[in-house]
């Protein structure tokens, strides 16, 4: 996996208590570590009936407490609670929640709750009677209201074989859980973004069109890196394959018309856009809403007569001017020669704040590849000339300098 800035050298103390999801808990450990944050595990002694402490101590390479009356420093649920970042309970039983809504401490992980400053992120795992008893929705009600953040539980099937609501939630969708919620001091929170990614589709005929080789990358990339700086994201997708970042608003659209239409209406209280999209720049002239036969001879023979569509940079900058709206704008350009040139006139003619310029020929960059190589122009010239790096690393970039524009 690879590693994460927003977890890098981040405190996450991981309690564990007593549910067959444990399994999944050392997976998420495991996670974790691969991604950069430092997991202190903290085991009820019922999650030490289910998996080893030696099975996470082999995963994130620190000591695992347990036992309260083992431990050497006196002070330390103290200590623990005090230096996290994150204090995460996965899974997380219904005593376990019963207690911590009491604010009983009977267990180093429920003493440590009550003396923790930090967000508290909660895993719930139990049988499909035990989630919708009116006491445990009655814990998991006051836990939220002081602030706890529930993830799932998910459907599915339970370990007594019935089907029901109260599977812990999947590694993948908790590290997804824990970005957003340690995001929320970044330094876009509070702010809305607009992205927009992916190429754009013009029909020719309802099974043809044309469109371009762009799958997306990049664009998931900026609004990834958006939401780890704690921003709201709008995403305007086109149509791509890739999964969209947890957390983020998608509208999914096709035609560049449409796409269109998402932006400038999602841009109307936005504090950011970046247009990242590979949009369509021509569309059929000539469509037909039946397909097109082989045989058919039809007015305009084989010609598609291709028309020029909306630019909708050009129309966010009208809007722009009359409303402030977005208050920075950021766009690409995809260029194969005298990129810096054409970068710099499209950055005037579009009104953009920054542009990034990329030359698509280039070794690396360009579409479906997982790099790219990007020179950031401002009206005042060259801002950043960035190396060969991976996309998450240019969208890092990209946000940061949306960030200062925007005065944090
Ligand atoms: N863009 C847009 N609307 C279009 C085409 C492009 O808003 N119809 C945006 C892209 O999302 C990108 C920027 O404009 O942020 C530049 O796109 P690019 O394809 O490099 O430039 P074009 O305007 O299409 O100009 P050309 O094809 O002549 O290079």
């Amino acid at each position: 996996m690879e590693s994460i800035t927003l977890l890098q050298d981040k405190k996450i103390l991981l309690g564990v208590t007593g549910s067959i999801a444990c399994y999944k808990a050392v997976d998420l450990a495991s996670k974790l570590t691969q991604a950069g944050a430092q997991v202190d595990v903290i085991m009820t002694e019922a999650a030490q009936r289910f998996v080893t402490p030696l099975a996470f101590r082999s995963v994130t390479g620190r000591p695992v407490f347990g036992n309260m009356w083992d431990l050497d420093d006196h002070v330390r649920h103290v200590g623990l609670g005090e230096t996290a970042d994150l204090l995460l309970i996965a899974p997380a039983t219904a005593n376990t929640l019963a207690k911590l809504a009491q604010g009983a401490a009977d267990n180093l992980l429920t003493v440590t709750a009550l003396a923790a400053r930090c967000p508290l992120l909660i895993a719930p795992a139990m049988d499909g009677g035990m989630y919708s008893h009116p006491a445990t929705q009655a814990n998991l009600s006051l836990l939220q209201a002081r602030g706890a953040i529930v993830a799932g539980p998910a459907a599915g099937r339970m370990a007594s074989g019935l089907m029901g609501k109260g599977r812990m939630v999947e590694p993948a969708e908790l590290l997804a859980h824990i970005r957003l919620t340690l995001a929320r001091n970044g330094p876009l929170a509070g702010l809305k973004v607009v992205v927009s990614t992916g190429p754009t589709r013009e029909p020719m005929d309802p099974v043809r069109f044309i469109s371009n080789r762009s799958t997306g990358k990049q664009g998931l990339a900026v609004a990834q890196a958006a939401l780890d700086a704690g921003a709201a994201v709008t995403l305007v997708a086109g149509p791509i394959s890739e999964l969209t970042p947890f957390g983020a608003q998608v509208i999914a659209v096709e035609t560049t018309q449409q796409m269109a239409e998402a932006v400038l209406t999602a841009v109307q209280d936005a504090d950011a856009l970046f247009m990242v999209a590979a949009v369509a720049d021509f569309r059929p002239g000539n469509t037909s809403d039946r397909k097109i036969k082989k045989t058919e001879t039809n007015d305009w023979g084989l010609a598609i007569g291709l028309e020029v569509t909306l630019d909708i940079l050009s129309a966010v900058k009208e809007q722009r001017e009359k409303s402030g709206y977005p208050r920075v704008s950021l766009g690409f350009a995809a260029e194969t020669h005298d990129a810096f040139e054409y970068g710099r006139q499209k950055l005037l003619r579009k009104g953009l704040n920054l542009i990034a310029v990329n030359d698509v020929l280039a070794e690396g960059a360009g579409f479906a590849v997982d790099t790219n190589r990007v020179v950031l122009l401002s009206s005042a010239g060259v801002l950043e000339e960035m190396p060969l790096l991976s996309k998450t690393a240019v969208a890092e970039r990209l946000v940061h300098h949306v960030a200062k524009a925007l005065g944090r």
